[in-house]
């Protein structure tokens, strides 16, 4: 079984991690490996003058910085089309206002262009996506531009992001990053805000001391997470794979990535916790090989890039996450890999995901984004995280389903 969604980052090693760590319970919520991460995190990808707070998710980072910001309710917030509603109820939630910005076709971030059309003296905030860890081409002009019309910057790199670009060097406003399962890294779920000065550093630090820990029993889940994924990816082929994942899911024993609320268009307080330290444990886990995981991610991107991608999208080799190819046939290549148990991704079908979601709930106005509607049904996701045999399987297969396509 090849998966982007299902445990794409869970080896082995972190399975039995997580067995030894399901019978110490003193140290699932706080422990030295909480500063240790954030050390690690600084050193790795940061300079070590920077600041990093932990939230239990992504989206409550978001919501914690944005919170921060001395931003009064009414102001427009300036996101891209192609998102994720985890971006976007944070916003709603504060009562600040989603203004939808257009992306490039090259890169699926941020088109300046329109950038420049919607920004109005309401606007105050500006979140720039890196999606599917591609660097937006125009990235320092959009800074630049947020910079002159004193806009907050947050550089959302929750898909992944080029490991150099941040490293060592002064950035404006805030980098949130996502430690979900089906991200570059993993600790099931996790999220953090890096920020430069001590006022913000502050400030971060306060939000994260004064939020609700996460409860026991979803911590069990979160551990199991990692058993039951390493489980059911070793024994799919044979079917038992199959069956546990069914019954897990019966059985709620698989914790869901986007709550039901969420897909209501509602923003759920239950994503806004502490981060536990069983998780910290996990991310450092993952670090301590994630140099040899981004090289053979990149490796694999470049890989479908020279073997099936139309050569205008040159951008999309530096897909770390997952990678985006562009085809009329989404639904039966994706129903045709199946049956070779091969779950490719569908990061977005609709602009604001996922495709539960009543756009209308978050603000969206049909048409406001052609660029971003139209790749929303064009484009599926192969999975970066698998070894180039398992890469050169896919592109056999995507090939063999665009022939029966067309
Ligand atoms: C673009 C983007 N930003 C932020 C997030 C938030 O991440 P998390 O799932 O950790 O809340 C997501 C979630 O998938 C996302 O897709």
């Amino acid at each position: 079984m090849i998966s982007t969604d299902f445990g794409p980052n869970e080896k082995g090693s972190d399975a039995l991690l997580a067995l030894s760590l399901l019978f110490q319970p003193w140290r699932w919520r706080r422990g030295k490996e909480l500063h240790n991460l954030k050390r690690r995190l600084k050193s790795k990808f940061f300079s070590l003058d920077t600041h990093i707070s932990l939230f239990l998710t992504g989206r409550g980072a978001l919501y914690q910085y944005l919170r921060s910001l001395n931003v009064e309710p009414g102001a427009e917030v300036l996101v891209q089309a192609f998102t994720c509603e985890a971006v976007v109820l944070p916003i709603l939630d504060l009562g600040f206002s989603p203004i939808y910005i257009d992306i490039e076709e090259q890169d699926f971030c941020i088109d300046l262009m329109d950038l420049k059309k919607k920004y109005t003296p309401q606007s105050k905030v500006l979140i720039l996506q890196h999606t599917f860890g591609i660097t937006p081409k125009n990235r320092l002009k959009i800074l630049a531009f947020a910079a002159k019309n004193g806009l907050h910057i947050i550089e959302d790199v929750a898909h992944g992001f080029d490991i150099d670009l941040f490293k060592n060097k002064r950035f404006n406003g805030a980098i949130l990053m996502s430690f979900g399962r089906s991200k570059i890294f993993s600790s099931v779920f996790g999220g953090a805000i890096a920020t430069r000065g001590k006022r913000v550093g502050d400030l971060m630090k306060d939000a994260e001391r004064q939020l609700p820990n996460p409860s026991t029993w979803f911590l069990l889940q979160l551990i199991s997470y990692k058993i039951n994924a390493v489980i059911i990816h070793g024994l799919y082929d044979v079917y038992i794979g199959k069956i546990i994942h069914f019954l897990f899911k019966q059985f709620n024993l698989i914790v869901p990535e986007i709550t039901k609320r969420e897909k209501m268009g509602k923003f759920d307080s239950a994503m806004l916790k502490t981060y536990p330290n069983v998780a910290a444990i996990f991310m450092l886990e993952q670090l301590n090989r994630f140099n040899d995981v981004y090289q053979s991610r990149k490796a694999i991107s470049n890989r479908y890039y020279y073997k099936i991608q139309p050569k205008q999208y040159s951008a999309y080799q530096n897909a770390i996450n997952r990678f985006p190819y562009i085809t009329k046939h989404r639904d039966s290549i994706c129903a045709f890999a199946a049956k070779y148990n091969i779950f490719l991704g569908n990061w977005y079908t609709q602009v604001v995901a996922p495709h539960e979601l009543d756009l209308m709930d978050v603000h969206y106005k049909n048409g406001s984004c052609p660029k971003a509607e139209k790749l929303t049904k064009l484009v599926l996701n192969l999975p970066t995280h698998i070894s180039a045999a398992q890469a050169e399987g896919i592109i056999q297969v995507v090939h063999k389903a665009h022939e029966i396509a067309v």
